[in-house]
């Protein structure tokens, strides 16, 4: 994909902020800190696009980028930080789910894990909730670069266990720029580009 255009569109927390055309969108879900927006960014090839933190909690809206004119990726706020206030994470949740509920446009969820640990309990229940929505979903396994190469499909195994999923499952590295190309595939084939 040649990125000619990637602009922050709109920040939203209620849905009548939620931008108006109609374009296919592909949203990212995940932990705290999983590497959402840091994935976003590497994929546009632009630096500091989406805001990325060490510290988890730093997406707090629904962020909506317009690229090329011709589809959106969008940043959510990441689930299971536990240092935000009880009624802050509920009130991602209800923003979470109230877009992959109602928003039409949704094309596909990429539901980020960190490939280095087991799922977590909140990762599974929001799978097998995603699972139920009846949209796409691919689970992208991050911080690849954090284990050895070799140890990749054993990790990658243990992710499909656990989640006891048939999505398809995507190794990356954001930061060594590996596995960009296959989720643009796939993203490509859902624009039929
Ligand atoms: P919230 O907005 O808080 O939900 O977090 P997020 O999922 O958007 O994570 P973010 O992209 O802000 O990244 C969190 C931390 O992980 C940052 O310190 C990133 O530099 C780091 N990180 C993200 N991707 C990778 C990767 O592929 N490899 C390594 N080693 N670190 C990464
Ligand atoms: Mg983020």
């Amino acid at each position: 994909m040649i990125i000619r255009s990637a602009d922050l569109e709109a920040t939203a927390v209620h849905p009548h902020q939620w931008p108006k055309p109609r374009l296919p969108e592909f949203a990212f879900l995940g932990r705290s800190n999983v590497g959402k927006s840091t994935l976003l960014n590497r994929l546009l090839n632009r630096k500091q696009l989406a805001r990325v933190s060490s510290q988890p909690g730093k997406t707090r809206q629904l962020n909506f980028y317009l690229v090329n004119q011709a589809f959106r990726f969008v940043d959510l706020p990441g689930y299971g930080y536990a240092a935000v206030s009880k009624q802050e994470r509920d009130r991602f949740a209800a923003m979470i789910d109230r877009y992959l509920n109602d928003r039409d446009e949704l094309c596909r969820i990429f539901h980020l894990v960190d490939i280095r640990h087991e799922p977590t309990k909140d990762d599974v229940a929001v799978h097998r909730a995603l699972l139920e929505l009846g949209v796409p979903v691919s689970v992208v396994a991050t911080k690849a670069d954090k284990i050895g190469r070799s140890h990749v499909p054993k990790h990658i195994k243990v992710i499909r266990d656990i989640l006891r999923t048939p999505a398809d499952i995507w190794p990356v590295s954001a930061e060594k720029r590996e596995g960009l190309e296959e989720l643009w595939r796939v993203i490509e084939g859902d624009l039929g580009a």
